[in-house]
């Protein structure tokens, strides 16, 4: 059955390649200078969409197919591609300057922005990705506290940062007490030393944080696992991390880089009425421009950015050439403005979400297929594993093959949807209807080619 999967598999990929003729040129052609055509293959076998252009919910590829896209720029498009108040804030700041180095107006208003919005957002830091963001989160929490050690959940993504890459998809130890297993080569073994990896949806995690009350400096986690698989948290979980971060004094970083300004306007935390101390935020906050965002409470952001004492060597740094500048600011402004004052859209997102949920839950149904629809708002995944899932350990078992299968099949059919399928405001309830029917065709093509339930 394996060498059958890999075998459909095999012949998906060729057609895609074989209909997709300019594309595969370009893939050949970047495959010489970029590491195996680009550093993401392992989400786009076998060569990612080369992009002509996108508008909305949908993108145009180089061969001239258009796709109804539910994967928005990994996520951050909550307001689909090109939106018109977006672009003409680009193009009013474009005509302007894109670089100074100094600060601009816009950077203070996407901060007040973040203020009114963000619960517990004093203080804002602006950096250019959801890495550095988490990085300079963990790097406060140190400072802050005097202590070392990071607890991060099995399954939790927060970018490419040293202490946050471990046990992502490497899982292994016991449920209650995984192993920090590092998710890339490369990684200094000190950064390994100093994480505690905790058990998710899971209130074992508590006792483990209690264990390590003396060198536990804070503790990470996204409300709903993203890049995991889209898990959400228990509501109890989050308030159990909440409290016994209080308890023994260590810093609780919301990670809402996929979950701001996507699951409401005061993302997952106005949604679960948990509030960390730090909240880490990117995609969305940018507009479509690279971004990260460090805020929180003003006495830790205060005391560990610009101490008392002045001394440089006293505080914590975050930031670069390009952090804050004015074209991500621009965006930004035009994005949060939008979603923030606009409370009609997350109305939308909610009915897109659950009429996707619904609708693939009938159509799996009606197939007989052998997969379960997780998710929450506007994020929505599907799983091809034997148990619903609520942790990283139980979407162990999933038919890998058979997920890669549906995908191509959704590509060769015009829509971008992965085992995470994102909505943005500008998907309608027929794009939503569309992508059920295709996904009901592609799960009957895997049923009649003997591919699911393996
Ligand atoms: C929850 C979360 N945190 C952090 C990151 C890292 O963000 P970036 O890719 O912008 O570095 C991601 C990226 O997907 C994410 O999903």
């Amino acid at each position: 059955m394996q060498q059958r999967g890999e075998d459909l598999l095999e012949a998906a990929r060729k057609e895609l390649r074989d209909s997709r003729p300019l594309g595969a040129a370009h893939h050949e052609r970047a495959s010489r200078v970029l590491p195996r055509g680009t550093t993401r293959a392992r989400f786009w076998e076998p060569m990612p969409i080369y992009v002509k252009k996108a508008q909305g919910a949908y993108l145009t590829d180089v061969d001239g197919r258009d796709y109804c896209d539910f994967n928005l720029g990994q996520g951050a498009l909550v307001l689909g591609h090109a939106h018109p108040a977006v672009v003409a804030a680009l193009e009013a700041q474009l005509e302007r300057g894109t670089h100074f180095g100094p600060p601009t107006h816009n950077r203070i208003q996407l901060a007040e922005l973040i203020v009114e919005s963000v619960p517990g957002a004093d203080r804002v830091a602006f950096v250019n990705s959801g890495t550095e963001a988490t990085m300079g989160a963990l790097r406060i929490a140190r400072k802050a506290t005097g202590r070392s050690k990071v607890g991060k959940v099995e399954g939790g993504w927060h970018g490419a940062n040293e202490f946050v890459l471990h046990s992502f998809t490497t899982l292994s130890g016991d449920a209650a007490r995984p192993d920090a297993n590092l998710d890339s080569l490369g990684v200094s073994s000190v950064a390994t030393k100093n994480v505690i990896v905790l058990p998710f949806n899971d209130e074992r995690a508590f006792d483990r944080i209690r264990e390590a009350r003396d060198e536990l400096a804070c503790v990470i986690v996204e409300p709903v696992l993203g890049g995991g698989g889209c898990l959400p948290a228990e509501p109890s979980f989050l308030e159990g991390l909440r409290a016994v971060c209080s308890e023994i004094g260590a810093v609780l970083i919301l990670d809402e880089v996929i979950t701001g300004y996507r699951l409401g306007p005061r993302g997952a935390a106005g949604r679960y009425g948990v509030t960390g101390d730090l909240t880490t935020l990117g995609k969305a906050a940018g507009g479509g421009l690279p971004i990260g965002v460090i805020c929180g409470r003003g006495d830790l952001m205060d005391e560990t950015m610009w101490p008392a004492s002045g001394a440089p060597g006293d505080a914590v740094f975050a930031g670069g050439t390009f952090s804050g500048n004015p074209m991500t600011m621009a965006a930004g402004v035009a994005t949060v403005g939008e979603l923030v004052h606009h409370a009609e859209h997350y109305r939308h997102l909610e009915e897109l979400g659950e009429g996707l949920r619904v609708g693939l839950r009938r159509a799996l149904c009606e197939v007989g297929a052998p997969a379960f629809v997780t998710g929450v708002g506007s994020m929505v995944g599907v799983h091809f594993c034997g148990t619903m899932p609520s942790n990283e350990r139980d979407l162990v078992t999933t038919d890998h093959v058979a997920a890669q299968l549906l995908r191509v099949y959704l590509e060769l059919d015009g829509f971008i949807s992965r085992g995470l399928s994102f909505l943005s405001t500008a998907h309608t309830g027929e794009d939503v209807h569309r992508l059920v029917a295709a996904y009901e065709r592609a799960l009957r093509r895997l049923q009649t080619e003997g591919a699911l339930g393996a």
